[in-house]
């Protein structure tokens, strides 16, 4: 296990967190890419529940170096209250958690422009931040982690980013921020720089270290790649590159170093906020989903829409990520259902459509192709051979794996770390 990428193939929430962890055990270091704590990453680990954010959850695994990478933005009081948690759970991350000087901060002024922007886009969003932290990014005014070590140039630019900010605030939306305080917010940050200043390091010189030194490292994408800035369903996306290719600019990687793309495919689909969503259940099967699969942000705690899985945006999935192998989870949550459909064509006036259409507006108004599989009554929550599941399970499996041309690695059981199947022995 080389250097492998793990990607949500779907709209996030696929169990990226259990498979990560797993993956762990094999690993010597695990770099997250992108996004910030807008994810929610949850391991179960002896029946207990830890729910991450920006942090990889490689850290549950002793002596395992984990990275936050340039490619992700980052909350800084958050973050600290993050590592404090891990650190409560009685789990030592000194020396095992590297930040990039790269990655941007997100600023209070990052919230205030969130929230009085999303009345008018309807997106959903997790409310943290990130959107407007990457507007900045991109249009070159962002602070990044790397400026808290130089406070009179971060004062400086923050004091003219505030000013631009609470100018904008007034004029467009009509609000008149408050606590956007230059002296308050430079305070703080520079309290955050002296509890986060040990993990703070040039990360793309230790990830690349590391692959050259022939060590297995683990990218771990947070979201999914139907939610990634360019190949998601825009402008229903979160601002950042969670699909495969986010692992190279996120971490300084060429592509050349990427031996395996893993992608974390849900046994049926979830979305959270806005967004078309074609296989959507929206009666009391989609209920019964949400109830047994737990399906509730691990963020913002909001219900997740549930539906089934959906073979056009995975195979537009398969296509952009390159997915050299597939981990289906939670497909103990199916037990007992009697017919599952997966879908394998949209019908859009009139004609089939085989493939993901870009405009949402498209994606809005297609209806879903079904075919029928026969369910299973038996259950097969923890179970850990592929052979100990009922055949329907297995032959549902097997048609995930033919309807998307990729191998099946790994099959998530049950939430405990325990609860998996390994396939053909790859990341055993
Ligand atoms: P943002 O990332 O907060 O800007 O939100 C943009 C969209 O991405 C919204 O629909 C969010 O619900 C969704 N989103 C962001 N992070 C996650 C996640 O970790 N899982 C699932 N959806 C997410």
């Amino acid at each position: 296990m080389p250097t492998v990428v793990i990607v949500g193939a779907q709209w996030g929430d696929e169990g990226k967190g259990k498979v990560v962890d797993f993956l762990t055990e094999k690993a010597d270091v695990v770099a997250r890419y992108q996004g910030g704590h807008n994810a929610g990453h949850t391991v179960v680990i002896g029946g207990e529940k830890f729910v991450l954010h920006l942090v990889p959850s490689g850290i549950f695994r002793q002596g395992k170096l984990c990275i936050i990478g340039g490619g992700t933005v980052v909350d800084p009081y958050c973050l600290i209250e993050e590592i404090e948690g891990i650190k409560a759970n009685g789990i030592d991350v000194s020396g095992r958690l590297l930040l990039s000087k790269g990655a941007h901060l997100i600023m209070p002024y990052h919230m205030a422009i969130e929230q009085a922007n999303e009345g008018a886009k309807k997106i959903g969003t997790t409310g943290r931040g990130i959107g407007p932290a990457y507007v900045d990014k991109a249009s070159r005014s962002g602070l990044r982690v790397g400026d808290l070590l130089y406070p009179a140039l971060f004062r400086e630019r923050l004091q003219t980013n505030l000013r631009h900010i609470t100018a904008l605030l007034k004029a467009v939306y009509g609000v008149a921020p408050e606590g956007l305080s230059p002296d308050e917010i430079y305070e703080g940050y520079m309290r955050c720089a002296g509890t986060l200043g040990q993990y703070i390091a040039d990360t793309d010189i230790v990830v690349n270290e590391a692959i050259d030194a022939g060590k297995n490292v683990l990218f771990e994408g947070a979201q999914g790649a139907l939610l990634d800035i360019d190949h998601g369903t825009y402008p229903y996306v979160t601002s950042s590159s969670a699909s495969a290719g986010g692992a190279c600019t996120g971490l300084g990687v060429g592509p050349t170093k990427i031996d395996r793309v893993l992608g974390v495919v849900k046994a049926y689909t979830t979305r959270v906020g806005g967004g078309p969503f074609p296989t959507e259940l929206r009666g009391p099967l989609g209920e019964t989903l949400r109830e047994r699969g737990g399906e509730y942000g691990a963020t913002t705690g909001r219900p997740r829409r549930c539906g089934w899985l959906d073979f056009v945006g995975l195979r537009h999935s398969v296509r952009v990520n390159g997915f050299t192998g597939l981990a289906i989870t939670k497909l103990d949550i199916l037990d007992g259902i009697e017919e599952i459909k997966v879908c394998t064509a949209y019908r859009y006036k009139g004609e089939l459509m085989t493939e993901f259409p870009k405009e949402a507006a498209v994606l809005e108004a297609v209806e879903p192709v079904y075919e029928t599989i026969e369910g299973w009554q038996e259950g097969t929550t923890g179970l850990k051979d592929f052979e100990a599941l009922p055949p329907s399970a297995r032959r549902y499996i097997r048609t995930i794996a033919e309807m998307l041309g990729v191998p099946v690695h790994l099959i998530s059981t049950g939430a405990d770390r325990g609860s998996l199947i390994m396939l053909d022995g790859q990341f055993g």
